[in-house]
């Protein structure tokens, strides 16, 4: 891997990939996550190490083990992923967020695991916002760095995808229609629209995440070549 000898217009960029499923602790026992399998973002970083990219992968627990020559960061929660995002996003050429980031996390951890009470059959779990990462990033980024975002929808997804664009300020914004059999979360198989501000949008096919990877860098580094 990574013995290309021919350039790319992504040899030598510093890019940062997320991927996964963040963790927010529930007690010691239990924690709230999604169906982030990590496939998605650990394709795209395999892809971009692939085209001779410098490659971070800050990752959320996944089954999957890292592309050789990546440089692994595990996280867990996305308190974890927002600290290493900035921290690794201002040396960076290009940011791409793949992470399923909890919109919530238990307002209090205990920390004794939680006993069902007897007198009770109903209990509640009080939630609080996570910060939006891709909206702090926006803040501080540099008119040369490159970010793209994921969208994963289950309704009104041009129109969805579409304020995620332009509200986190996205250079590209591949978006998912996660209630389609074979689509998004979990599985081999992906298809994807990607979107770009000014640009129709592109549908791809459906195909395995290792292609739909290729499609996506593809685009990454024609904005690559485009900002020269
Ligand atoms: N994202 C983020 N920080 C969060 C939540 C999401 O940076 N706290 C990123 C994701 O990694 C993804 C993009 O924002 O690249 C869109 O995530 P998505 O969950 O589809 O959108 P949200 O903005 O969280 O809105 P909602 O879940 O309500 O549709
Ligand atoms: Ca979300």
């Amino acid at each position: 891997k990574n013995l290309k000898q021919h350039t790319t217009p992504l040899t030598g960029k510093k890019v940062v990939v997320t991927a996964g499923g963040t963790r927010e602790r529930i007690d010691p026992v239990r924690f709230i996550t999604n169906d982030s399998s990590g496939k998605m973002g650990y394709a795209i970083a395999e892809e971009m190490q692939d085209k001779g990219a410098d490659v971070t992968l800050i990752s959320a627990p996944t089954k999957l083990e890292a592309p050789t020559g990546v440089n692994l960061v595990p996280v867990l929660t996305t308190e974890d992923l927002a600290e290493a995002v900035t921290k690794f996003f201002k040396q960076a050429d290009i940011l791409v967020m793949a992470a399923a980031v909890a919109d919530f996390k238990p307002l209090n951890s205990a920390d004794q695991k939680i006993k069902k009470s007897a007198d009770n059959d109903q209990m509640t779990l009080q939630l609080t916002k996570t910060v939006d990462i891709l909206k702090q990033v926006a803040k501080i980024k540099q008119p040369n760095q490159i970010t793209v975002g994921f969208a994963a929808e289950t309704q009104n997804l041009l129109d969805n995808a579409q304020q995620k664009l332009v509200g986190k300020q996205l250079d590209l914004l591949i978006a998912n229609d996660v209630s389609k059999p074979g689509v998004g979360f979990n599985g081999d198989t992906n298809q994807v629209t990607i979107l770009q501000p000014g640009q129709a949008p592109i549908k791809t096919k459906l195909a395995d995440k290792h292609i739909i990877a290729k499609q996506v860098v593809d685009q990454i580094s024609q904005l690559v070549q485009k900002e020269g």
